[in-house]
């Protein structure tokens, strides 16, 4: 049985990933506007990946027979269309989410709650996954130039990224693992 200080940072956790989801649409939806459409699409699978983080969260709680909270989620902030400034603030965030992340498995691992700390050694592994996807964007934005040539091409490369993760959560077996 999990104890309540988990059960409600689990939650806030979930809150934190649904943001992150709502986030990377809103990404998406700016970059569609200004036609980098291949862009708008690798955002659009980073919202799935999200959507992803916050249901294994979800069934988690649901399996441990605790209760999952939908709360109100804050509205993105976006100020740029900018893909620079756009993969600058992924990075960013993804940053405040390792952190977030840790807290979580510090957490755990002060209460002796095993199955949690093994549970959020997955989200440890996947942040370094998330960083490193942002960081090499980021780096290739570098390496070609930020000019118009080097988006066209950045656009095409990151329009190719396809979901690998489930997406229908719907009677999913208790463990779910992508
Ligand atoms: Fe769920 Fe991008 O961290």
């Amino acid at each position: 049985m999990l104890s309540k200080k988990i059960v409600d940072r689990i939650n806030l956790q979930i809150n934190r990933e649904m943001y992150s989801a709502n986030l990377y649409m809103a990404m998406s939806a700016r970059q569609s506007e200004t036609g980098y459409l291949g862009i708008a699409n690798w955002l659009m699978v980073q919202y799935h990946e999200e959507m992803f983080h916050a249901m294994k969260f979800f069934n988690y709680l649901i399996d441990q027979s605790a209760s999952p909270v939908v709360a109100k989620i804050d509205a993105p902030e976006i100020t740029t269309a900018e893909v620079k400034k756009t993969f600058e603030h992924v990075l960013e965030h993804e940053k405040f989410v390792t952190g977030s992340i840790r807290e979580l498995l510090e957490l755990a691992i002060a209460e002796k709650d095993y199955a949690t700390e093994n549970l959020v050694r997955w989200y440890i592994n996947e942040q370094v996954e998330e960083e490193k996807n942002a960081t090499e964007i980021l780096q290739n934005l570098e390496l070609l130039g930020d000019n118009k040539q080097a988006l066209f091409m950045i656009n095409i490369e990151l329009g190719k990224r396809v979901v690998t993760i489930p997406v229908d959560f719907t009677n999913l077996p208790p463990a779910v693992t992508p």
